[in-house]
């Protein structure tokens, strides 16, 4: 017996369970599956478009003659959902093309809704590409001066958007313009016209974030002057995010979207923890140019990179992913299953 070479606690040999692949994937706590995922479109006015956003490689803005195309893949691919965006010709300050029945996302859901009844149409709620000064609603100006979005006007018109939404076939709608009340106002229009059936996906929890700069350019809905930082929410908070979830589930919402995602995972987990509801991450565009033009230069291995950061939502807590990398995850997927 020794004090001077005391018995050293046994190896705990965690590398049991690492060291062959089937035992590996046998206890492997998380499983990317294509059914976790929506693809988001930009649907563009004018005709046989399909122009690559510079910022996004691999993703395009498209007229209405040219979403077939992607329609297909997305259906054949067994994508469970896209998520439209629309790209109007016409903008005023308003954003009254937005809820026009022959509008561009309404023709949009239509043709994907004939082409392939299967899949899912998630349409975005908001104002910011329709409106000519790109904010997320009508503008006021407040009693000390400030301009800022009209919150209670642009509730009406939010219900109204969703409601020509749903009459032209959309199955879910995804308000994103973080108003006081959008859950509740879109929810009762929706009751009100007779689609108390159409989910609502809420951008809940939806922070005001440099990570948007490539979609701006995308869907061409960049603030011709200040930012959102009156309605969408400081990267600093997290309990705030909470609050707006709360908020947004006793105004009916039906499912949650924490928005973006990497810098925010946190927040997927407090809201999947707290909230017996299905939360959605947005994997942004930012997110997306990120690691496409890293893996442009050969820096990283873009299937791996792009993997494991989903892989990482899941684990975090989100049930659904929004994401640009949909189509490429969906083909390896494929290859690997
Ligand atoms: C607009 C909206 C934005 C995104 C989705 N809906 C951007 C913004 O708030 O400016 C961002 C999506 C992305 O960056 O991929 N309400
Ligand atoms: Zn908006």
């Amino acid at each position: 017996m020794s004090d001077v070479f005391p018995a050293r606690p046994p190896v705990q040999r965690l590398r049991r369970l690492r060291a062959h692949p089937k035992l590996r994937e046998l206890v492997r706590e998380h499983r990317l599956a294509v059914s976790d995922l929506v693809y988001p479109l930009f649907v563009y006015h004018g005709r046989d478009l399909k122009r690559e956003i510079s910022s996004m490689p691999g993703q395009y803005q498209l007229s209405i003659d040219r979403l077939g195309e992607v329609v297909d893949q997305v259906s054949s691919l067994k994508i469970p959902a896209v998520l439209l965006f629309g790209i109007p010709e016409h903008k005023d300050a308003t954003g009254s093309m937005a809820s026009d029945s022959g509008g561009i996302v309404q023709e949009a859901v239509r043709l994907i809704k004939r082409q392939a009844p299967e899949l899912l149409v998630i349409t975005d709620v908001c104002f910011c590409e329709y409106t000519d000064h790109g904010h997320c609603g009508p503008m006021m100006t407040r009693p000390d001066g400030r301009v800022d979005v009209d919150n209670d006007a642009t509730l009406p018109l939010l219900a109204e958007q969703a409601v020509s939404h749903a009459k032209a076939g959309a199955d879910v709608v995804a308000p994103s313009g973080m108003m006081d009340g959008m859950v509740a106002a879109i929810r009762a229009g929706l009751d009100a016209s007779g689609y108390s059936d159409i989910p609502v996906l809420s951008y809940a929890a939806k922070y005001a974030s440099a990570y948007y700069g490539p979609f701006r350019e995308a869907a061409e809905s960049t603030p011709v002057f200040g930012d959102r930082r009156t309605y969408q929410m400081d990267p600093a908070n997290g309990d705030e995010a909470i609050r707006e979830v709360e908020v947004d589930l006793a105004e009916g919402a039906d499912f949650v979207i924490v928005k973006p995602a990497l810098a925010y995972l946190d927040i997927v987990r407090r809201v999947k923890e707290r909230f017996a509801v299905p939360v959605a991450v947005y994997n942004v565009s930012g997110e997306y140019a990120l690691i496409k033009a890293a893996a442009a230069n050969g820096w990283v291995d873009e299937r791996r990179m792009v993997l494991e950061t989903l892989t990482g939502f899941k684990r975090a807590g989100a049930d659904i992913i929004i994401t640009y990398h949909a189509l490429d995850v969906a083909r390896w997927l494929k290859a690997d299953g």
